[in-house]
């Protein structure tokens, strides 16, 4: 349990300059207007996002173009709207960093 903790922690500290880079494009694109990563806005909280397509091969694919072009109906009626001023470089650090995120601290 402890060893756990502790190397999840440890795993944080490598991962937390990259994560603070993604968190500012996140900002600079205006992404956390609508997300964030612990709690829903208006979008999904992108902890959520992370484990719904963990796992899945063709998450960053799939989610690099749907928020290129937005999209509806994954996770309710709002929809998000397309992100066209995000270059490609900037949208796939931006997916990845989504997707690496770890789960929500159990409540
Ligand atoms: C105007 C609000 C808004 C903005 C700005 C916004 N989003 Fe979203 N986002 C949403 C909503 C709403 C959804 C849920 C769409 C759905 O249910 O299909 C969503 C869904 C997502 C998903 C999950 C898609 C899926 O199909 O599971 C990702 C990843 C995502 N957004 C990333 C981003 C990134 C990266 C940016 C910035 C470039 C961004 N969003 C900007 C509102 C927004």
């Amino acid at each position: 349990m402890r060893i756990k903790y502790l190397s999840a922690l440890a795993l944080a500290l490598l991962i937390a300059p990259a994560a603070q880079a993604s968190e500012e494009l996140a900002k600079k694109y205006n992404c956390l207007a609508c997300h964030q990563v612990d709690k829903k806005v208006i979008g999904p909280a992108y902890q959520d996002v992370a484990a719904k397509y963990k796992g899945q091969a063709d998450a960053p694919a799939k989610l690099t173009a749907k928020v290129k072009s937005g999209g509806v109906g994954v996770w309710g009626q709002i929809p998000m709207p397309p992100n066209p001023a995000v270059p490609d470089a900037d949208l796939t650090t931006l997916v990845a960093w989504i997707l690496a995120l770890p789960p929500a601290a159990p409540k």
